[in-house]
């Protein structure tokens, strides 16, 4: 794993896009894999300002988000589907057909967004951590073999995103279908981004620690090329 400690947000966000632009600047079809949630948004906006700055191009690319929650409509204002949009796909030229999200809460729906990406490999996969070491939506506990699932989300995972739920855990949903850890692991490439002091036990133990179900980012740690970029709050309990 390549760990890269900046000072803060602004910066994380700036180290990021580097990563992704060289990839992109470099292969033009890359297929990009999507996280949600407050710590990518700072790339996705360098993004949208070096597209409408310098063109840089996503019209040949492809897109897989991580997870989507089970039980809203895609319309809804806190789907995925909607922030994806917002925070990314308006401000740059992908294509919405290259645009993939998972959706649904059965078997078949699962398997059915694993078969959209039998034909590709994702070039690059942008990851958050939860603060109890998730990442998609795969939970302490889940198995390192798990494709596209639908899962229930702990309570704490609820309680961290009742804020886009005007503060009430009861508005947030309970399950989610997301990308499994054997799904995430195929991405040629995996770029982490964390930031704040509530990362900092989850960042030690995907670094640190043991590889465990117990911290589901540890698993990077069997993963070739890993780029994790955090602030000095969220690795200030590295080694
Ligand atoms: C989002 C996702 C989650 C988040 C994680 C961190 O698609 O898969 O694993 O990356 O919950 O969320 P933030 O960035 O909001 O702290």
């Amino acid at each position: 794993m390549k760990v890269i400690v900046v000072e803060n947000y602004e910066e994380v966000s700036a180290k990021a896009f580097e990563v992704m632009h060289e990839l992109v600047a470099a292969k033009p079809n890359a297929v990009l894999g999507l996280a949600t949630g407050s710590s990518p948004i700072g790339l996705y906006e360098n993004m949208i300002k070096d597209h409408k700055e310098n063109g840089t191009s996503y019209a040949a690319c492809q897109s897989f988000n991580l997870d989507e929650y089970v039980g809203i409509d895609r319309n809804h204002e806190q789907s995925y589907y909607t922030f994806m949009h917002e925070n990314l796909f308006n401000g740059i030229d992908i294509k919405e057909e290259n645009v993939h999200l998972p959706y649904g809460n059965t078997k078949e729906d699962c398997e059915a967004y694993e078969h959209s990406m039998e034909n590709v490999t994702v070039d690059i996969q942008v990851l958050g951590i939860g603060s109890n070491g998730h990442i998609g939506f795969n939970e302490p506990g889940t198995s390192f073999d798990e494709e596209t699932h639908i899962v229930t989300l702990k309570e704490g995972t609820r309680q961290d995103n009742a804020r886009f739920f005007e503060n009430d855990i009861n508005k947030v949903p309970t399950h989610a279908i997301t990308m499994g850890i054997a799904t995430i692991m195929k991405a040629k490439k995996i770029l982490l981004v964390a930031t704040g002091a509530n990362k900092a036990d989850a960042v030690s133990a995907m670094i640190d620690g043991p590889v465990s179900v117990d911290c589901p980012a540890s698993v990077l740690q069997n993963h070739n090329d890993v780029v994790v970029i955090v602030d000095k709050a969220a690795a200030s309990k590295l080694k």
